[in-house]
C-alpha cells in the first residue's frame, strides 16, 4: 500500500520496518471509536464552514458505511495500513474520492489515537465495573449464608480469633467497593477529549473544541494542547487500580487455594472451576485461583511497562507511545477473564461448616476472651493475658484445651473465675460478643450486608 506520505520520500519503507512500525494488528479492536471520533470531527468541520455541509453528508456516509461492514465482516483490515487511524481514512478515500481528503483537516493521528484510547478505556472501564459488581453479589451471597459460620481469623496465619466467615468475606467486599471507586475515579480525570489538540500546538482553523468534546460524551476538552498528545496518565491511573483489584483478587485466590487444601479443608470448590491430574487420579485443583494469582503479575508487569516507556519521554507525542496499547489492552483483557471465572467460582464453592468450626476449636482462639472475662471481673488487661497464656501453657503440657479445664484448675489461676466462664468462653459467645462497630458480632455483619447491598442497587 502506498503510504500516506510518500511524496516526501524517494524510497519506500523497508519490509521489515514496516511491520515493526505498524500497530494495525493491536488497535484495530479501536475500530468503533477511531470512527466515531471522525464522524464528530467531520460534523464540526461542516458547523464551522471548514468543509461543506455535502463534504460532511459524504463523510459520515462512507464512515458509517464502513463501519457496517467491518460489523459484519465484509470488510476486513488491511495488516499493510500502518494503524487503524490510516486504514479508515484510506477506505473512506477509495470509496468516496477525494472528499475523503478532507477528513484530516485540523487533525492529526497524535490527537486522534489520544481520543480513540480515552474512548476505549472509557467503554472497557465501565464493563470491568460491572463484572466487579458481579463478583461483589457472589461473594455476599456466600456471605449472607455464613454470617453465622464460625470459622478461626488468622494472625500471621496462626489461629487468632474466632469470626463469622460472613465477616470475612464481607472484607473483600470492601475492597471490591473501594476498587470500583478507584476504576471511576480514574474515569473522571479520563474523560476529558483531547480532540483538536492536533499534532501538538493546536491549529490555524477555527475548530470547536467544546462541540466535538460533547458529541463524544466527555466532560469538556484538555486545556493544554501539548498535554492533549503526550499525556497517558488515564493508561496508567487505569492500570494501577487494575493492578489493586488484582492484588485483591489474588490474595482471595491464595485464601481459596489455602481453603482447599487437605491440611485446611474448610471449602470445596465446584467441579466446575478445578482440574484433575494427568497421572494422579485422587486430585482436583484450584487451577482458576491459581492463574488469577499467576495473571496477577502479568498485570502489575504490563504498569511498570509503560510507567517505564514513559518515563524518559520528551514532549510531545514520540512513537514510543505506542506501546501503550498491547499493555492496556492486555491487561483489560486479563482482568476481564480473571473477574469472569471468579465470580461463578465463588458463588459455586460449597462452604464445609464443621470442618471450620472444628479448626475454631483447636488453637486457643478464645484466649483474648478469657482474658477479657477476668477483666470485666476487675482484673487489670495485662495482668489477665499474662495469667492466660500461663493457663494456655498449662493447656500444651497437659494436651488439653481452656474450655476443657475444671473450675478448681482455674480458680488456681485466679480466684476470680465463676461457672459463667464456660459460656462466656464457647465459640459462639466470642463472636456475638464482638459488639464493637465493624467486628465480627452479628450487628456489625448485618450493617455490612446491608451496605453492601445498598452498594450494588
Ligand atoms: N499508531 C500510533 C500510536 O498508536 C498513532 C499515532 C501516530 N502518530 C505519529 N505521529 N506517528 O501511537
Amino acid at each position: 500500500m502506498e503510504k500516506m506520505w510518500a511524496g516526501r520520500f524517494g524510497k519506500e519503507l523497508d519490509r521489515e520496518a514496516d511491520d515493526f512500525n505498524s500497530s494495525i494488528h493491536f488497535d484495530s479492536r479501536m475500530y468503533r471509536q477511531d470512527i466515531r471520533g471522525s464522524v464528530s470531527h467531520a460534523e464540526m468541520l461542516a458547523k464551522q464552514g471548514i468543509i461543506s455541509a455535502e463534504d460532511c453528508a459524504l463523510i459520515k456516509e462512507g464512515l458509517l458505511g464502513i463501519l457496517a461492514d467491518l460489523e459484519e465482516g465484509k470488510l476486513s483490515f488491511d495488516p499493510a495500513a500502518e494503524d487503524i487511524h490510516m486504514f479508515v481514512e484510506s477506505v473512506l478515500t477509495k470509496r468516496i474520492g477525494d472528499v475523503g481528503k478532507r477528513l484530516h483537516t485540523a487533525r492529526s493521528r497524535n490527537d486522534q489515537v489520544a481520543v480513540d484510547v480515552r474512548l476505549y478505556l472509557r467503554d472497557e472501564a465501565g464493563e470491568i465495573c460491572v463484572l466487579v459488581k458481579e463478583l461483589i453479589s457472589a461473594v455476599l451471597e456466600q456471605a449472607e449464608a455464613n454470617k453465622d459460620t464460625i470459622c478461626p481469623g488468622y494472625t500471621h496465619l496462626q489461629r487468632a480469633q474466632p469470626i463469622s466467615f460472613g465477616h470475612h468475606l464481607l472484607c473483600y467486599c470492601m475492597m471490591l467497593i473501594r476498587d470500583i471507586g478507584r476504576i471511576e475515579d480514574s474515569v473522571k480525570r479520563m474523560n476529558l477529549c483531547p480532540l483538536g489538540s492536533c499534532a501538538l500546538a493546536g491549529t490555524t482553523y477555527n475548530t470547536d473544541r467544546q462541540y466535538t468534546a460533547a458529541a463524544l460524551g466527555f466532560d469538556g476538552y484538555t486545556l493544554n494542547s501539548i498535554d492533549g498528545v503526550s499525556d497517558r496518565d488515564f493508561c496508567l491511573e487505569l492500570m494501577s487500580a487494575f493492578s489493586i483489584l488484582m492484588m485483591h483478587l489474588s490474595r482471595f485466590s491464595e485464601e481459596i487455594i489455602f481453603w482447599s487444601s487437605w491440611e485446611c479443608k474448610f471449602i470445596e470448590l465446584d467441579d466446575s472451576y478445578t482440574t484433575g491430574s494427568s497421572i494422579m487420579p485422587q486430585k482436583k485443583n484450584p487451577d482458576m485461583a491459581e492463574l488469577v494469582r499467576g495473571k496477577t503479575g502479568r498485570v502489575y508487569g504490563n504498569l511498570m511497562a509503560l510507567l517505564t516507556t514513559l518515563k524518559g519521554l520528551p514532549l510531545a507525542y514520540n512513537k514510543d507511545m505506542q506501546e501503550d496499547k498491547e499493555a492496556v489492552f492486555d491487561s483489560i483483557d486479563t482482568v476481564k477473564k480473571c473477574l469472569r471465572v471468579f465470580a461463578p467460582m465463588v458463588r459455586t464453592m460449597r462452604v464445609l461448616k464443621d470442618n471450620m468450626y472444628a479448626a475454631a476449636q483447636k488453637g486457643f482462639i478464645n484466649a483474648t476472651d478469657l482474658a477479657d472475662y477476668l477483666v470485666k471481673k476487675g482484673m487489670p488487661f495485662r495482668t489477665a493475658y499474662k495469667l492466660v497464656g500461663q493457663a494456655v501453657a498449662y493447656c500444651i503440657e497437659n494436651g488439653t484445651v481452656l474450655d476443657n479445664l475444671s473450675l478448681d484448675t482455674l480458680k488456681g489461676f485466679s480466684e476470680l473465675f465463676e461457672e459463667d466462664v464456660y459460656g462466656e468462653i464457647s465459640l459462639e459467645s466470642c463472636v456475638s460478643k464482638r459488639i464493637s462497630a465493624g467486628g465480627t458480632g452479628p450487628d456489625s455483619v448485618a450493617a455490612q450486608i446491608a451496605y453492601v447491598k445498598e452498594f450494588l442497587k
